[in-house]
């Protein structure tokens, strides 16, 4: 099953200005990220041969699976927001520089004093702060879903956070983890804005266009894009609204095409293009999808003007979808390299077995750029966070 929806509200130049998209402005993301130790550019590969069999030009993978070896790209984000709020708080105390140095150095951070950062999660964002947490001797406190996967809980539970399981959806989460951190001194990074807290979602968001700079250069240079379409997943939507950012500004109306895929069970993007008036929506789905990254029942407000303006087709997937990609990524065609995708990370290349298999898109495959010269990049946001479901559903046909 799928459902999809072109977006008229998507605009050739998009721009944000204003006060509230300023931190758009910054740069250094790449440079603080390349000073943290384990960083090394995620590969980018490509699948010649399945790229033949689904009659495209070129199926590129940004593979985000080894990330920082946690599974995961959202390490890029928590890393970068908990480095820029440490760094407020140090200009604030000391009126001085604070560097991705001074990030690392324990007295720096001494001076700084103790933190409890806390997070909602289906898992991946949550590993990652509690990893950031970790890397600077701080505490961490992690809110989830009960139903939760438990080989998720545990990776958590290994980098040393707290983890609460509450009843309720990754929302309810969101609402608890933010007022225990008012009640307690907390600090929440959240991926997800909400009214009064933008900020760290901004940072988390700017923490993960690391991904698109690390391909200046391979694929993307000044005058030549290298890709004609670029498929990216939204839960929140911060990385959507990553990709969505970096490709407007560097590419402006010469962008190329951008889809964002989320499950059918979580749409919140897709019902927002195709009901509202500008403004986010709710999911009408029962955010019960495998794809546990992208269960997000409402947008954040924060990537959705982002998202709004610059991505110009929505596509929702089942995850029969998510299922078939994790396979052929698992087991490739010919010569093609072999990908370690989970359940959300496949989302990627769900969306483009259902955009060029399903009857139902049959009628508006012309519509995008889906023939034999097509280049399109597709992210692995994620590996096997859930072996045992992995092995299930790959060992599985
Ligand atoms: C593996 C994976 N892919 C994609 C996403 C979507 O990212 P966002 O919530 O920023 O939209 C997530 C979110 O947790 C994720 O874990």
């Amino acid at each position: 099953m799928c459902e999809y929806a072109f977006n008229e509200l998507c605009k050739p130049r998009p721009e944000w200005p204003g006060e509230e998209y300023a931190f758009l402005k910054d740069s250094g993301m790449l440079g603080f990220h390349r000073s943290l130790p384990g960083y090394e550019p995620t590969p980018l590969r490509e699948l010649p041969a399945l790229a033949f069999r689904l009659g495209l030009g070129a199926v590129l993978v940004k593979d985000e699976s080894r990330r920082f070896g946690l599974k995961a790209f959202k390490a890029l984000g928590a890393s970068y927001a908990i480095y820029r709020f440490l760094k407020k708080k140090w200009h604030d105390r000391f009126q001085a520089p604070f560097t991705p140095e001074s990030f690392r150095d324990p007295k720096a951070l001494a001076a700084l004093g103790s933190f409890t950062f806390c997070a909602a999660t289906d898992g991946n964002h949550g590993r990652a702060v509690a990893w950031t947490a970790k890397m600077l001797g701080q505490k961490a406190v992690i809110y989830m879903p009960a139903d939760s996967v438990p080989a998720r809980v545990e990776s958590i539970r290994g980098e040393g956070a707290e983890v609460v399981l509450l009843g309720g959806t990754f929302d309810d989460c969101v609402r608890r983890c933010a007022g225990d951190a008012a009640a307690n001194g907390w600090q929440a990074i959240s991926d997800t804005a909400y009214f009064g807290y933008r900020e760290i979602p901004g940072w988390i968001l700017l923490g993960y266009t690391t991904i698109f700079a690390e391909l200046e250069g391979l694929l993307h240079g000044p005058m030549k894009i290298g890709v004609d379409a670029v498929i990216l997943p939204a839960g929140v939507g911060g990385l959507a609204a990553a990709g969505a950012f970096y490709y407007a500004k560097h590419y402006g109306s010469k962008r190329p095409v951008l889809i964002c895929v989320e499950p059918v069970s979580s749409d919140c993007f897709l019902e927002s293009v195709r009901f509202g008036k500008g403004e986010p929506l709710p999911t009408r789905g029962r955010q019960t999808s495998i794809m546990a990254g992208l269960n997000c029942g409402v947008p954040s407000p924060l990537a959705w003007p982002i998202v709004r303006d610059a991505i110009p087709f929505f596509l929702a997937v089942s995850d029969k979808y998510a299922e078939q990609a994790m396979r052929r990524y698992n087991r490739p065609l010919g010569m093609d390299p072999r990908v370690v995708s989970g359940e959300s990370g496949s989302s990627g290349l769900a969306a483009l077995l259902a955009l060029t298999n399903s009857d139902k898109l049959a009628g508006i495959r012309s519509k995008l750029p889906l023939n034999q010269n097509s280049r399109i990049l597709l992210l692995n946001t994620e590996g096997d966070t859930d072996p045992e479901n992995f092995q299930k559903i790959v060992q599985a046909e």
